[in-house]
């Protein structure tokens, strides 16, 4: 897939189409009968104006990121009744789909209201490309980082964090083998002058992890992944929408999710494991919701991968891995 004028190139595009179920069953009153799959990662629009594109879906764009709710505006005018756009984290999907006259609350708490849901995990390269958004050593910018332009900043954190809590972070959100040692050389410069730009923290961390010819990527990769996690709560975000999300399947529908990095992947894997187990049918990640007692499958054992011809054409999509869970079309006695 060649760069395409929205900035982003949409990651497995093909195989998250066909992971879209083609029957669900109708539920009178929703979107107007249409089938209905929300994007919770709207992004640059990639995946849905595919969707609107190539099939019938109503399609309900999710995004925390204003700047992409606001690019989205120019999709929505070119399909009015069948794209809507909430701007929200994954949490608020339930709330979104009422918000956008999906479905009513009473049907929204009673679940079983969309076909299908989607999440591209991660930064979008609009995100990642703006200087000022902070995400990227690449280019130098203010040290934000927050998808949601609001709460606290990457630079807030470096600011405030203890030594115990930076290395931890560095530790578990970017398994760097140098947290440690990274988050001391951090609080001790800080003392002389707060952390505010890109560069600023980059150079701090190269000086205390030089780059060895062998490395392929650059001695902050991991220091600033781990901040991006921290500051957007990304690992919680995907705990909690991947439960919220599977309760508001109908049967037969899908929830389709692509990530990018180990971390991610492993929620997934383990989340989509157990709801798909049918010894197990409690909803532990939110034990006020229902049970998960109408079962869930796996289409398909382990991960997609996308193409050799995709990686090679978009390195984005290198490390991208899709996973599948669907909701069975019968009732499972409890
Ligand atoms: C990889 S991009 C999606 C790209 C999109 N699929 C496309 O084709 O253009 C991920 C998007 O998800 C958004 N995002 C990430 N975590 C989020 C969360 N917890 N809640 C809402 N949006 C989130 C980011 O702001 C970003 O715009």
């Amino acid at each position: 897939m060649s760069e395409n004028s929205q900035g982003h190139i949409p990651v497995m595009m093909q195989e998250v189409l066909a992971a879209l179920p083609e029957e669900t069953e109708k539920t009178p009153g929703i979107a107007n009968g249409q089938k209905v799959v929300v994007d919770m990662t709207f992004g640059g629009g990639g995946y849905s104006r595919a969707f609107l594109e190539q099939t019938d879906f109503t399609v309900l764009g999710l995004d925390r990121d204003p700047a992409a709710i606001a690019r989205g505006e120019a999709l929505q005018s070119a399909f009015p009744n069948r794209l809507k756009l909430v701007e929200t984290c994954f949490s608020g999907i339930d709330s979104a789909l009422v918000k956008a006259d999906i479905c009513s609350e009473e049907q929204m708490n009673a679940g079983k209201v969309v076909d299908a849901v989607v999440m591209d995990l991660g930064v979008s390269s609009f995100q990642l490309d703006e200087a000022d958004r902070g995400f990227s050593f690449m280019h130098n910018g203010p040290l934000d980082m927050r998808m949601s332009r609001s709460g606290p900043s990457a630079a807030d954190l470096v600011a405030e964090a203890s030594e115990e809590e930076l290395a931890r972070i560095f530790w578990t959100y970017g398994e760097e083998k140098a947290s440690r040692k990274i988050a001391r050389a951090l609080v001790t410069a800080r003392k002389d002058m707060p952390f505010t730009e890109t560069k600023q923290l980059a150079d701090a961390v190269e000086s205390v992890k030089p780059r060895r010819p062998k490395d392929r990527i650059h001695p902050a990769t991991q220091v600033f992944q781990a901040l991006r996690i921290a500051v957007n709560n990304e690992l919680g975000e995907i705990e909690m929408a991947i439960a919220t999300a599977a309760k508001l399947l109908k049967p037969g529908g899908a929830l389709i999710i692509v990530s990018f990095h180990s971390l991610e992947d492993r929620i997934v894997k383990q989340m989509f494991a157990d709801m798909a187990d049918k010894k197990s049918h409690v909803n532990k990640y939110r034990p006020e919701q229902e049970d998960f007692k109408d079962g869930y499958v796996l289409p398909f054992k382990g991960v997609k991968a996308p193409t050799s011809a995709e990686s090679s054409s978009n390195p984005r999509a290198r490390s991208a891995k899709m996973r599948v869970l669907k909701r069975k079309k019968e009732r499972v006695a409890a």
